[in-house]
């Protein structure tokens, strides 16, 4: 069974948020749209709250956040405690699962192409934590930030 995803966004990543949705269940994925539901101008921490509150509650879902430049959702998640990891390429994105355990992939509409985000979607997805040493630098980051 694939993990479910949290999916947000703001009115600047609402048509990728879209897109997202529709490959999420074609890939067969359970999703759970936390909002917008129209490209009307809202305010992105709100919706970062709402999927970051989600991923805190349950370890075997991921998160997706986008708004226009992915920054604002990052900052916003990362505050709440979830490690959350703005992506521009597929590299960036199997790092931060393998490395950092990322649990909330943040994208900006305006700064991605629809076919590269959707391949960082998709490398996102399907690497998995390499544990061992990352694992005790994972710790380390709570440890240092209390
Ligand atoms: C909205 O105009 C824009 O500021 C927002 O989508 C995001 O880029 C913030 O980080």
């Amino acid at each position: 069974m694939n993990r479910t995803i949290v999916i947000g966004s703001d009115h600047g990543g609402f048509n990728l948020k879209q897109v997202f949705i529709k490959a999420l269940k074609d890939w067969g994925y359970p999703v759970e749209d936390e909002g917008p539901d129209c490209l009307d101008s809202c305010d992105y921490p709100l919706f970062a709250a709402r999927v970051s509150e989600k991923i805190k509650a349950d370890d075997d879902k991921l998160g997706v956040l986008i708004c226009g430049t992915g920054q604002g959702m990052a900052m916003t998640a990362n505050r709440m405690g979830v490690r959350s990891a703005l992506c521009t390429n597929e590299f960036h994105a199997r790092m931060a699962r393998e490395h950092n355990d990322a649990r909330i992939l943040c994208m900006g509409e305006r700064v991605t192409g629809q076919g590269l985000a959707l391949g960082i979607l998709k490398a996102f997805l399907e690497t998995k934590f390499g544990g061992e040493r990352h694992q005790r630098r994972i710790d380390l980051i709570d440890t240092v930030a209390k």
